[in-house]
């Protein structure tokens, strides 16, 4: 009896923190699998270079970024930011085992308050984020669009048109590089 009362709780606990528009207003949706490769190769892996996913869910594009880097024998970081705990837990494990795991920081925030530190380093920012908050997002982060390279997916970022590439994958892939 006690069991199941356990598993109906956890069940509960999760059903609640994935629906909650309080802890994840921007549902998990991960990237799309095939498009990840052209994703990575958007970020442009470069030594010195910081990547940010911002809303990571369960860390699949950073992690494969990360794997890339590796095998590209670069000193490049990722940083995953999320507000899902859940998400989180899976992140750390995932990062366990991870080839490139002293590269990779995960980081439990809020991206509608989360402030991409300033940096002499180049900063890449990643993006799959339903389309009417991206704004909102990138307002905070506003300082570093200059000099900086943001990727949304599938979500074209009005704001930024004049710097817009477009790669078609399944979905689109858009990359804003304003020098
Ligand atoms: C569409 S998913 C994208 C996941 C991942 N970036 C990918 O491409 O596979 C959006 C993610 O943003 C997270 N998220 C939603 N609101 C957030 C917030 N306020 N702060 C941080 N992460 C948030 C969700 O939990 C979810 O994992």
């Amino acid at each position: 009896m006690i069991v199941i009362v356990v598993i109906g709780a956890i069940i509960f606990i999760i059903i609640f923190i994935f629906s909650s528009k309080t802890l994840s207003p921007i549902p998990y949706f991960p990237s799309q699998k095939s498009d990840i490769p052209l994703i990575v190769k958007s970020f442009n892996l470069k030594n010195d270079q910081i990547v940010f996913d911002l809303g990571a869910g369960d860390g699949v594009v950073i992690f494969q970024a990360a794997e890339r880097s590796f095998q590209k024998g670069l000193n490049t970081k990722f940083v995953a930011v999320e507000i899902n705990p859940i998400l989180i837990l899976i992140m750390y494990f995932r990062r366990l085992f991870h080839k490139n795991k002293s590269n990779i920081k995960i980081l439990k925030a809020d991206i509608f308050k989360f402030k991409i530190p300033l940096s002499k380093n180049s900063q890449t920012i990643y993006l799959y984020i339903s389309p009417w908050f991206i704004e909102k997002v990138l307002e905070i982060n506003k300082r570093l669009i200059k000099n900086n390279t943001i990727v949304s997916y599938m979500y074209p970022i009005k704001s930024l048109k004049k710097y817009e590439i477009e790669i078609k994958g399944k979905k689109s892939i858009f990359i804003y590089k304003s020098v």
